[in-house]
């Protein structure tokens, strides 16, 4: 018996599928072997928080809370945890106080028992309010520190160095910490540092310190028997079928190696290798969010990019939306020059994205031509204050015509909006909060909830790719999922020369209603004009045509006429102008939503706004009409 056990966080069900999937796992896939995960030993399960609130509402019409009541039911044993991004909660902006503490009421309420806070800047006044909270629900708090690397690519240099991170644990555990966690998102943290940075942190604080890695850069395992042997309490792991890649260390090899041995981590093998099975046998049909564009497993280059987890897969998702999934490595070369403009922020949620659109946006449109809201309100300071210095072009690019300045706490209270905004159809605090925390498509969600609107196609069940064989053959049974049928259409995919096609299938016409679209084209996102349809017989995807207003019909544009398109599919948010304004080149026109950002286009030329073309709430394609400047 192993006289001081390694204790086990297990990211399964939260950052194993985030990282690797995109965050894709339906509630119906785990709860067959929550039971068994909760008799494995871990001692913990971190469950929720992150991106699971984001997704489960925007792609897989399911209620997180829900979810969250589940699980804690299904797994009464082990302590279950979630990842909080401090004052942005499980969102990309900072919220309101009455938020914060609302929502850390709830999630402790739903069954969250250790509250992972971080910041993205590190910055204590972002995690206060939320500590507060999860104090005052008498949970546990885990402050974590997110890890970064100057540009040396080790512990050192001029902001990210062992002095940093003393202080910040010092300074956490002032504030109350239950435990530290070294939140290394992006794989950065190297053997040797670790070593160096948990013996140094263990003299510096007194309570329990635990390593949150990726495997991204492939020097996660190493990194954890470093993290143990310097004395580190926890490490968190990952089951095989979704460990490695991007996500966390596997569990298995770490039991094999520490086997025997005084730190033991006391985990069922048999369990675990049982957990395993039951994946093997479920997650084939998630295969096509998995990133596999390359054979390696790892990304050596992380050290260069820096990119966390859940953000390649994204980011790879996102440029494939705008038709450039080809710019890749151009983004990838861009997103450390884009870092260095907002001051060197560690590349984590809601920082990463926000570098990582930006880094689109200058890639496709030029740099800094588009700036997302989000990079104008870091800007302004409301995200809290970098390590490093903002650019100054960027700066005053930025803060040309904005004067604000605030600070998450000075933000009104917003609670009471929300209450009112979804008043009509719930008072259930927990659908306010998912409106309070996401506003576009919070709303979306709530109103399949409430039968207000139908459920989307796309956001129904995922199909095994055994079923596209039988789709292809004798489509005669359906067998991938208990839950019952609708007469809605089924879609598999098929390959075709080797390009994998999305097929649907219309329930009375199996045999002759196949319809073919690109595998691109599933997303929530994208409307129904992006597909194309074509006959079995003929499986290429028909060209679409370039240009389309929001309904899918041309536009004509005059040779005085400038029509101001979608660089990318979204939604639109609101129009800056209105008909038969007068606009100056550059001028804010629309702010469309895409890439969990919303993106303020310009106008192309001076004119008068003749039309403003799709419906403010819309999702429109890439390249749809949104407006028409006269000149
Ligand atoms: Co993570």
């Amino acid at each position: 018996m192993a006289s001081n056990p390694v204790k086990i966080t297990d990211t399964t069900l939260r950052d194993g599928h985030q990282s690797v999937m995109a965050t894709r796992l339906r509630l119906e896939d785990m709860v067959d072997i929550a039971p068994t995960m909760d008799a494995a030993g871990f001692d913990a399960m971190e469950v929720w928080g992150g991106a699971t609130f984001d997704t489960t509402t925007r792609f897989l019409g399911e209620d997180p809370w829900e979810r969250l009541r589940t699980l804690r039911a299904l797994i009464p044993n082990t302590p279950l945890s979630m990842l909080l991004r401090g004052q942005s909660l499980v969102g990309y902006r900072n919220y309101a106080d009455d938020v914060v503490d609302a929502f850390v009421a709830q999630s402790a309420e739903a069954g969250i028992d250790i509250f992972r806070v971080f910041d993205a800047l590190n910055d204590p006044a972002n995690v206060r309010r939320a500590a507060q909270a999860v104090r005052g629900a008498g949970k546990h708090l885990q402050l974590a520190i997110c890890y970064s690397v100057t540009e040396e690519g080790r512990l050192g240099g001029r902001f990210y160095n062992l002095e940093y991170y003393l202080s910040k644990a010092k300074q956490f555990e002032e504030m109350g910490a239950d435990s530290i966690c070294v939140k290394d998102m992006g794989g950065l943290l190297a053997p040797y540092d670790a070593y160096e940075l948990i013996a140094a942190l263990k003299k510096t604080v007194a309570v329990p310190l635990q390593l949150h890695s990726h495997y991204t850069s492939g020097m996660a395992t190493m990194t954890a028997l470093k993290a143990i042997e310097a004395g580190i309490d926890g490490v968190d792991t990952c089951c095989a079928p979704l460990a490695l890649r991007t996500a966390q260390p596997a569990i298995e090899p770490l039991v094999f190696a520490l086997r025997g041995g005084d730190r033991e981590p006391q985990v069922s093998l048999e369990k675990v290798l049982e957990i395993d099975d039951y994946f093997e046998r479920v997650l084939p049909k998630y295969r096509r969010h998995l990133e596999s564009s390359r054979l390696s497993v790892i990304d050596a280059r992380v050290l260069d990019h820096q990119i966390p987890g859940g953000m390649m897969s994204n980011l790879s998702s996102q440029l494939r939306e705008a038709d450039s999934i080809d710019r890749l490595d151009e983004v990838l070369q861009e997103i450390p020059r884009t870092r260095r403009d907002l001051g060197y922020p560690p590349l984590v949620t809601p920082l990463s994205q926000m570098t990582g659109a930006q880094a689109v946006n200058n890639v496709l449109f030029g740099r800094y031509t588009m700036v997302t809201g989000a990079v104008q309100d870091y800007v302004a300071g409301k995200f809290g204050t970098p390590p490093g210095k903002i650019a100054p072009e960027l700066r005053d690019k930025i803060l040309g015509d904005s004067e604000n300045d605030r600070n998450s706490h000075e933000l009104p209270p917003e609670l009471d909006a929300a209450r009112d905004a979804v008043g009509h159809m719930t008072t259930d605090i927990e659908d306010v909060l998912t409106y309070a925390l996401y506003p576009s498509t919070g709303m979306k969600f709530l109103r399949i909830k409430h039968g207000l609107d139908p459920m989307p196609d796309e956001m129904k069940e995922v199909t095994s790719p055994d079923n596209a064989k039988s789709a292809e053959g004798s489509p005669a049974h359906e067998e991938s999922s208990d839950r019952p049928r609708s007469h809605r259409a089924r879609t598999f995919s098929v390959y075709v020369d080797g390009e994998r096609f999305e097929v649907e299938v219309e329930p009375h016409s199996l045999e002759r209603g196949l319809r073919i679209a690109p595998a691109a084209a599933p997303q929530p996102n994208a409307p129904a004009a992006t597909t194309s349809s074509v006959t079995r017989d003929s499986p290429t995807p028909v060209p679409q045509s370039k240009q389309r207003d929001a309904q899918g019909a041309t536009v004509d544009s005059a040779a005085n006429e400038v029509p101001i398109t979608a660089p990318i599919p979204g939604v639109v948010l609101r129009y800056a102008v209105k008909t038969g304004e007068s606009v100056n080149e550059g001028d804010s026109i629309v702010v469309l939503e895409a890439m969990k950002m919303e993106n303020t286009l310009p106008s192309p030329a001076s004119g008068t706004v003749k039309a403003l073309v799709a419906d403010v709430g819309a999702t429109v394609a890439k390249d749809a009409v949104l407006a028409v400047i006269s000149i």
